[in-house]
């Protein structure tokens, strides 16, 4: 249940009613201060302004006209035509004991959604760079998933291209020389480094990397089998990744660019078709007004090079005709960094004009800004290299176990092992999710990983406290009546009940941040609350102590789910 939601709907109806236009909403918030009740309804002095009438006494005919007296202890009208609306105790008591907080809620319809995320290019290992896209996109994912929306996850793997030549003619020498290949290729990186080299540094070996991508494409079955052994070995090393950062996808999710391989010839042939294409300096491309600089000069679409070569936006405008067509998306979302914003929107403004896509989808690039290294500079190895995200991981791991022994040297070495793994992991992936996806973010061990703040050991140490009260008293997990008396106990009660709105929201925004600032602030309502009201002290009543041990279990219940919507597992001791 989306409380918000429904005392917004409520409102808004009975403001419908009173004459408003269809434009105008209740527009309800939780209140920023207890002062102003547990919502508030800010949309009435914007419905007055459309009426000519006087916000107060809009907002007082209102009150007379909506019946929340199922929900509502009080309601009233503040300053210029705010409404306060304070919630009844025994209502929250009741919807917390009807909702298990692991059920989607939302109200809303399900919908078909495509979520674009991860997509490294295959001819190199995965490095840092794909961090940001793979953990954003996965936890963007999971929460649709929760909804009830049916997720279709399309890993758009960069497989084609003239990289592959070299790559392929590097393969093709070794072989001659009676190297083992396989052996070669375990180390990506250097293998593709070494091609690299001898691209630059040998015509004859460049010549042949470049005969070997127009036979590539032209489907030579030697070249194709090379190519396919390769893309095997490298989309391994990716599941990998995924596997150990515990993201969620596999094999079957991998649509590759070489997959709209053979639709890149209609795409440019249909946009010629409706005259959106002109010839410049012997390419194909679309100039559109929408994309017109200061100077006047307009930045165009190129979708096939001098030559015939086709391009990534070739590639991806196919790709939105696929998922609308073929995959029925309602949503398509994209995440890559930022600098690739001009791109998305000159292809989802393209694939409109060209009917690619039905009119009701809505296409949406979901940018991210760096990653930085605490310098404040890009995140580098120290010679300077790119860092790779294996060393990343293993490093996390390595720091938390340290962590852990010092917390807890007496826990036998494989549990510490395990924990560290659940720590050093989370405290990775919470770090990103917890900024706002939009700016840069500096990749800090200490502060991801202190025990303190909106981090994820901070998260999943509360989670572990909660269950040592659950062993203190007997128990696994409780279901008992629920009554709110303390002050803290009923913010809790709130907070608890306000766990939809978060995943709402980050439905709708594709911003992770918004749950993890949720579960960070039940995790501290939950640590006041125990401060304040003592659970398994001798002289506390029965029912008081049952009330509080079923809050506390809800509140492990909730912190498990969030958490696991943001792929970050949680221990029953840490
Ligand atoms: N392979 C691309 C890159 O590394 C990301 C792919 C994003 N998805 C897309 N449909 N273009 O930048």
């Amino acid at each position: 249940m989306n409380i918000r939601q429904l005392l917004d709907d409520r409102l808004t109806a009975a403001l419908h009613s009173l004459g408003a236009p269809d434009t105008v909403s209740a527009i309800v918030k939780p209140s920023a201060r207890p002062e102003f009740g547990d919502y508030q309804a800010n949309g009435v002095m914007a419905a007055a302004k459309q009426l000519k009438t006087n916000p107060r006494e809009l907002a007082t005919r209102l009150l007379e006209s909506v019946d929340l007296s199922d929900m509502a202890a009080k309601l009233e009208v503040a300053g210029p035509g705010f409404i306060n609306i304070y919630l009844k105790h025994e209502w929250l008591a009741e919807r917390l004991e009807e909702t298990p907080p692991d059920l989607p809620l939302s109200g809303e319809e399900a919908k078909t959604i495509v979520v674009d995320y991860s997509g490294p290019n295959l001819a190199k290992e995965m490095h840092v760079g794909h961090l940001r896209s793979t953990i954003i996109g996965d936890a963007v994912a999971r929460v649709l998933a929760f909804q009830g929306n049916k997720v279709i996850r399309q890993n758009h793997v960069g497989d084609w291209g003239t990289q592959f030549g070299m790559l392929i003619a590097h393969m093709v020498s070794l072989q001659a020389q009676g190297g083992e290949l396989s052996m070669q290729l375990s180390d990506l990186e250097t293998f593709y480094r070494a091609a690299k080299q001898r691209f630059d540094a040998e015509p004859e070996f460049a010549n042949a990397a470049r005969d070997y991508v127009v036979k590539l494409q032209s489907g030579d079955p030697e070249c194709l089998a090379l190519w396919q052994q390769f893309i095997d070995i490298s989309l391994h090393h990716c599941e990998e990744v995924y596997e150990r950062l515990g993201v969620s996808l596999t094999r079957a999710d991998v649509q590759p660019e070489s997959a709209y391989n053979a639709d890149l010839a209609n795409i440019v042939s249909e946009l010629q078709a409706q005259g959106l294409l002109v010839e410049d300096q012997g390419a194909q491309c679309a100039f559109l007004e929408e994309f017109k600089n200061k100077d006047g000069s307009i930045t165009p679409i190129i979708v096939q090079k001098t030559g015939g070569g086709y391009l990534y936006a070739t590639t991806d405008l196919a790709a939105l005709r696929y998922r609308s067509a073929v995959l029925h998306a309602d949503r398509a979302l994209y995440f890559t960094d930022a600098r690739q914003s001009l791109h998305f929107q000159q292809v989802f403004t393209l694939a409109r004009k060209a009917g690619f896509v039905r009119a009701g989808v809505s296409l949406e690039h979901m940018p991210f800004g760096n990653m930085l290294g605490e310098d404040g500079k890009p995140f580098k190895t120290r010679s300077g290299g790119t860092v790779k995200l294996v060393e990343v991981l293993a490093e996390a791991e390595e720091r938390a176990f340290a962590l852990v022994t010092q917390k807890n040297p007496e826990l036998p070495e494989t549990e510490r092992q395990s924990i560290a793994q659940t720590v050093g992991i989370g405290a990775v992936k919470y770090a990103d999710l917890s900024k706002n996806r939009n700016s840069d973010y500096i990749f800090n061990w200490d502060a991801m990983l202190s025990f303190e703040g909106n981090t994820a050991p901070y998260l999943q140490y509360a989670y572990a406290r909660i269950k040592s009260i659950f062993r203190k008293a007997g128990a696994e997990s409780f279901t008992s009546p629920i009554s709110l008396q303390e002050p803290a106990e009923r913010t809790l009660a709130m907070k608890l009940l306000q766990f939809t709105e978060a995943t709402d929201s980050v439905a709708k925004e594709g911003l992770p941040n918004h749950l993890c600032t949720y579960l960070y602030e039940l995790a501290g309502n939950f640590m006041s609350f125990y401060e304040a009201c003592p659970i398994l002290k001798e002289g506390v009543a029965e029912e008081v102590r049952n009330s509080r041990l079923q809050l506390a279990d809800l509140t492990a219940q909730t912190l498990q789910t969030g958490l696991g919507l943001l792929g970050i597992g949680v221990m029953e001791r840490m």
